[in-house]
């Protein structure tokens, strides 16, 4: 299940799309209301659905049933968490007027479709799934709920409802966009089902390393940028991240292979500054000062559009509900269809609905 990597560093994977070679339709992707989003989010996916929510129709779904999956202790939080990330959505730059934003659990079509899904995918293949057991091992689960390991068909029913033929979702997704792909081939044919097997679009920087250069970035290891984060926490935490270790003096000849914040300059920054840290790095021309100092320039100015969007969301924060609530609304009219449809290619659709 893991990607072959190519010279050039091009992930090659059957479920990853190829942007060039295909006419896609409709975007379906999500996040888990767990908490808020960050740098790493933006780099994987986020950036990917701003630019493209103006080709494709676009779903973003937030995924409150999913998010129980692992927070089912704490469903109270939900609400908040929703709002949080539905304005976040909102202010990295998720236009309304073209993207549909979506509560998961206001379309019960969902879960209807994800027994059905459940049928045709073997416990075993979840068992295997190398982002669930990841997932398992760093989160300490000894046992697995059957909820925990069946949320890739629950996932799969989020992308099929909506036939969406592109998820644009960081690369821990993968796996579970194979499993969602088999699937749907399962499903077409047993019952001639008319479901779209969708492709993954990687984003080019899926994997941000965190601020302690080791873990991915990640809320739930505490090594994030927010894209919440106020400028003063940002510089600190930029001049706490992990540079190269080796380095100890602005002059010496640095390695800015292994260094957190070269990672970031890769990501975020623009070729020439990206050409030029590595340059003045290797050749002990820029100390780690002064190369955190332009990156957080690159960071802010990133940010700052973003902040000034949140500030106007908030001042109107039933604006956000309302966004939520209409774009479900209209999501569901589609989920409706499609269930229909399912049922219907299963012969159990019994009496006109
Ligand atoms: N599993 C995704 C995450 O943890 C969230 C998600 C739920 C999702 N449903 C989806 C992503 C459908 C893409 C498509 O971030």
């Amino acid at each position: 299940m893991e990607p072959e990597k190519e010279n050039s560093g091009t992930l090659i994977n059957s479920a990853i799309a190829d942007e060039s070679k295909f006419e896609y339709k409709r975007i379906l992707t999500g996040d888990r209301p767990t908490g808020p989003l960050h740098l790493g989010h933006y780099a994987g996916s986020l950036k990917n659905r701003i630019r493209l929510q103006d080709r494709y129709e676009t779903f973003i779904l937030i995924a409150d049933i999913q998010a129980l999956t692992t927070n089912f202790e704490h469903p109270e939080k939900l609400k908040e968490n929703i709002f949080l990330v539905a304005l976040d959505y909102l202010s990295a730059g998720i236009d309304p007027n073209l993207s549909t934003i979506v509560i998961q659990s206001m379309i019960p079509e969902i879960s209807e479709l994800t027994t059905f899904f459940s049928m045709l995918v073997s416990v075993n293949l979840l068992k295997h799934n190398p982002t669930i057991k990841t997932e398992a091992k760093e989160r300490g689960y000894k046992e697995l709920t059957y909820g925990f390991l069946g949320y890739p068909v629950s996932q799969t029913a989020d992308i099929a409802i909506f036939k969406a033929d592109l998820v644009p979702v960081g690369i821990d997704q993968l796996p579970h966009i194979e499993i969602a792909r088999k699937i749907v081939r399962k499903f077409n044919e047993l019952y001639c089902g008319k479901l779209i097997e969708p492709f993954a679009l990687i984003g080019k920087f899926p994997r941000l390393v965190g601020l302690d250069g080791n873990l991915k970035m990640s809320k739930y290891y505490g090594n994030a940028i927010n894209l919440s984060d106020d400028f003063d926490s940002i510089k600190i935490k930029i001049r706490s991240a992990l540079t190269d270790k080796n380095r100890i003096h602005p002059a010496d000849k640095g390695n800015p292979d292994i260094c957190t914040i070269y990672s970031y300059h890769m990501a975020f920054s623009d070729e020439t500054l990206v050409n030029e840290t590595g340059y003045n790095c290797r050749n002990g021309k820029i100390g780690c000062v002064k190369c955190k100092e332009n990156l957080f320039a690159v960071i802010k100015n990133l940010l700052e559009p973003m902040n000034e969007r949140r500030a106007r969301y908030l001042n109107n924060k039933d604006e956000i509900w309302d966004i939520m609530l209409t774009g479900t609304k209209k999501a569901r009219l589609t989920a409706i269809e499609t269930i229909k449809e399912v049922k219907e290619s299963m012969k159990i659709l019994y009496a006109p609905e």
